[in-house]
């Protein structure tokens, strides 16, 4: 699994995550954030080119160094300050209320807590400050989220713990975040693996 986990899928995750189709998603998340960006599972930096001049510096948190290592050609293209402080979103090294808004995109999937991730965000964003997120989840048809149930144990298998049927809506209201901006569509074909979600959160005021 060492091979695979640590180098192959890191690759595969950076060509499939990369995709034409999630470009304008990632845009319009990024568009409207400046300051101090935390970005939970910065994964091969697939966001970095759609940060506008607005944000001055993005730390990622961000397990595989292989990841990382496929980010450093896009962090050196972009030229935008970015500093790994921490390699596990549930336990965040940042003092409360210290950074201007977050991105996380294809990552609840996969964080074995999300929720206890959640609660770290919403600890370390100013109160008020927006959560970007991009996420595939829990399907709403009853015959595509049993199919997702199905297929989870597989996928967290061969995805280093990605499920399919986690519902990212509910996880941000279970963490005090308020949803202000809620996008869910399937991206073509309708499938165990496409229902999308898109959205805008604020972190809880304490
Ligand atoms: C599907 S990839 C998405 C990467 C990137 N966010 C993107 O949109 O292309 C999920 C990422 O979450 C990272 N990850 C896994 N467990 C994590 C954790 N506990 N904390 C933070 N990131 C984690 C993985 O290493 C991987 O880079």
């Amino acid at each position: 699994m060492g091979l695979y986990r640590d180098h192959l899928l890191p690759v595969l995750i950076d060509r499939t995550c990369g995709g034409a189709a999630f470009t304008p998603m990632r845009r319009s998340l990024a568009a409207p954030l400046s300051g101090t960006i935390l970005e939970l599972g910065f994964g091969s930096g697939l966001n970095l080119a759609h940060y506008p001049d607005t944000v001055a510096q993005v730390l990622a948190v961000e397990p595989s160094d292989r990841a990382f290592q496929l980010a450093q050609p896009r962090i050196a293209a972009r030229g935008l300050r970015v500093e790994r402080v921490g390699l596990d979103g549930q336990h965040l090294a940042l003092e409360d209320q210290s950074v201007d808004g977050a991105m996380c995109t294809f990552v609840l999937c996969t964080i074995p807590d999300a929720n206890k991730a959640l609660r770290e965000l919403a600890r370390v964003l100013r109160p008020g400050a927006p959560l970007q997120l991009l996420e595939h989840g829990r399907a709403p048809e009853p015959s595509i989220a049993r199919w997702q149930q199905r297929l989870d144990p597989l996928q967290r298998r061969l995805a280093d713990g990605c499920h399919l049927s986690r519902d990212p809506l509910a996880l941000l209201k279970a963490a005090g975040f308020e949803l202000t901006e809620v996008h869910q569509r399937y991206l073509s074909p309708r499938s165990p693996f496409t229902f999308l979600t898109t959205a805008t959160a604020l972190a809880p005021h304490r």
